[in-house]
């Protein structure tokens, strides 16, 4: 029986809104995997959810003077309202504010750890405020990168090399709250992991091999080149002094005291990935469905297929911590109140975390306070999300840094309009004008039927190919390749020609033509969902049985089809230049 397989998207800080990278990063991406899944049939389920503790949280509110939760609960709204007008359907989209499941969890995971030796209490040194009177966490401090030498670097995590840092090792450093604020460093114990064994731990290894064979090469270097083999692995501290989070738990395994931990909670990104599996709980629950089916592997069982789409700066936190938090909580014994995997069993581990690099906008990083964005629910009132997604997988970062360009957004979707809209539109049309909108039988063309055939099956296979290993650029051209096979076709037999002298041959070009159709429907799924749908209203065919894309769907001579109507609709070349005008304007930038 095939593996269930659990799809999930990074889950965003609730502290801002989305913008295109973000979205093209790590949701598209896994929408379109997801989408595809589902169209084959298999057993999926797409989670996400706001990442609602940390330091970006506090900040935001404390500048703002709101409460914590009325900041997370606004851009929970905000980014799941953006994420359903682009087309990405979650299972379920959470909160890792709500405390049921996710605190009770998230401390189950501290106490299975600190039960197997993995958490030390260390003294550590923290830049402290005198000003504030507390100590200034992962964001709340900014300075100059130690590893990349990037100048505007955050506590933990440096937004340039990805590296995940030491605040107290910071160049620089200064106070997120008052740049001119002299800051002192004080002793303050954390809790910390040691993270060395990770590579070499027999629990750990088999599985890590496997997985960097997975691997797309941009992750790959990052987590062995760069990490593992290159700075190497060290304790980190996972508990924070802060006044908004998971507590650190009271007892351990067995109800004894773990000590004085009053105002210390988990560090977020020990906590937020944790959340993938609090949101999968909540799922099940209103689902009625089981989540250790997607989460605990049984002696002897492969289990469940776990997949994390995410940016590059997670890569760190979602290669090296997180699977080392899921190895290490394994016990051979059980206790009171336990929600994770019994004697003998075992969570998952990550088969794939297929990463993105980041996608800019005309040359430079989106910038909400600089004015270089695009805002997305407003883009999203005057283009068809179908647009967007279908831009933004052709402008994937892949493999490298890319951008959004307005220009570019109107050539790629001119050339959707082109290839999909006008092919289908130009076969239908024909079809509707002199076969009554009906299929007209095929005679003779035995061979153009084979190219047909052919050219559904190879472009199927390789876009199966390619969404299979994460490359959705690739796929894409698979799709769009399709489109411009039945257009050479068209070119090629003439059906406009033929009409005049043989009406017949002209119907069993066109019969072929709208073979392509039906493939080219399902193809387009994945990526641009609603033209999709709206080309098998077209064909009057309906919803598709999920199953296997080969062999592809054929019309019978005499299916009558659906109404024929334009497709894709271009952007006019103005309304582009005025994007371009109001987006310089915006930004203060002289006009190009
Ligand atoms: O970088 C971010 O936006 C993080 N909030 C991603 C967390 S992913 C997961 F581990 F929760
Ligand atoms: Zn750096």
């Amino acid at each position: 029986m095939a593996r269930p397989i659990l799809v999930t998207s990074a889950l965003p800080y609730a502290n801002g809104p989305p913008h295109f990278g973000h979205l093209t990063g790590a949701y598209l991406p896994a929408d379109i995997f997801v989408r595809y899944q589902r169209l084959i049939g298999s057993e999926v389920v797409f989670i996400c959810g706001t990442d609602e503790h940390g330091v970006g949280v506090t900040l935001a509110a404390e500048q703002e003077g709101v409460p914590y939760q009325e900041v997370v609960d606004r851009w929970h709204k905000v980014w799941l309202d953006a994420c359903t007008r682009l087309g990405i359907e979650f299972d379920n989209f959470s909160q890792t504010s709500r405390r049921d499941p996710h605190f009770g969890l998230s401390q189950e995971f501290f106490r299975r750890l600190f039960h197997n030796g993995h958490l030390e209490k260390k003294e550590t040194q923290q830049y402290y405020s005198a000003a504030t009177d507390r100590f200034l966490a992962d964001r709340y401090v900014r300075g100059t990168c130690y590893i990349c030498g990037h100048e505007n670097a955050r506590g933990d995590e440096c937004p340039k090399c990805g590296s995940w840092l030491e605040s107290s090792k910071l160049l620089d450093p200064r106070s997120a709250l008052d740049p001119d604020e002299k800051l002192e460093l004080r002793d303050a114990w954390q809790f910390e992991i040691d993270l060395a064994p990770f590579k070499d731990d027999p629990a750990i290894k088999p599985w890590l091999d496997e997985f960097r064979k997975g691997l797309k090469p941009n992750v790959v270097t990052f987590v062995f080149d760069k990490t593992i083999e290159g700075e190497g692995l060290e304790s980190r501290p996972i508990s924070r002094d802060l006044p908004w989070g998971v507590p650190i738990p009271e007892q351990d395994l067995d109800g004894e005291s773990i000590g004085d931990v009053a105002g210390k909670v988990l560090y977020v990104w020990f906590e937020a990935p944790i959340g993938y599996i609090s949101s999968t709980i909540e799922w099940a629950r209103r689902e009625d469905r089981d989540w250790r089916r997607y989460w605990i592997r049984k002696p002897g069982e492969e289990g469940a297929r776990l997949i994390h789409f995410i940016g590059k700066d997670n890569i760190t936190f979602h290669c090296i911590l997180w699977p080392a938090m899921l190895a290490w909580q394994t016990l051979e014994r059980d206790f009171e109140g336990r929600q994770g995997p019994g004697p003998g069993e075992e969570y998952v581990r990550p088969e794939n975390v297929p990463a993105n690099e980041f996608l800019n906008l005309e040359g430079r990083k989106f910038s909400k306070s600089e004015g270089w964005y695009i805002d997305v629910q407003d883009f999203l009132e005057r283009y068809d999300a179908d647009m967007a997604r279908y831009y933004l997988c052709a402008a994937m970062p892949e493999t490298a840094d890319s951008d959004f360009l307005w220009r570019e957004f109107k050539v790629r979707t001119d050339e959707l309009a082109n290839t999909f809209g006008n092919f289908a539109s130009r076969v239908l049309k024909f079809a509707a004008k002199y076969f009554e909108n009906r299929v007209p039988p095929l005679v003779g063309l035995e061979d153009e039927a084979q190219a047909i055939a052919a050219a559904i099956e190879t472009r199927t296979q390789a876009l199966v190919d390619h969404i299979e290993n994460y490359r959705f650029r690739r796929a894409l051209a698979e799709f769009r390749g399709l489109a411009e096979d039945g257009d050479k076709f068209m070119d090629r037999t003439k059906p406009w020609q033929l009409r005049k002298t043989d009406l017949d041959a002209a119907g069993s070009s066109i019969h072929l033509a709208l073979q392509l159709l039906p493939p080219l429907s399902v193809l387009a799924a994945p990526f641009v969902p609603v033209l999709s749908a709206r080309l098998r209203a077209m064909l009057n065919l309906s919803e598709r049985t999920p199953g296997p894309l080969l062999p592809a769907e054929r019309l019978e001579a005499g299916h009558a089809l659906g109404e024929a109507a334009v497709l894709v609709e271009k952007v006019p070349d103005e309304q582009i230049e005025a994007e371009v005008a109001a987006l310089r304007a915006r930004a203060g930038d002289a006009p190009s």
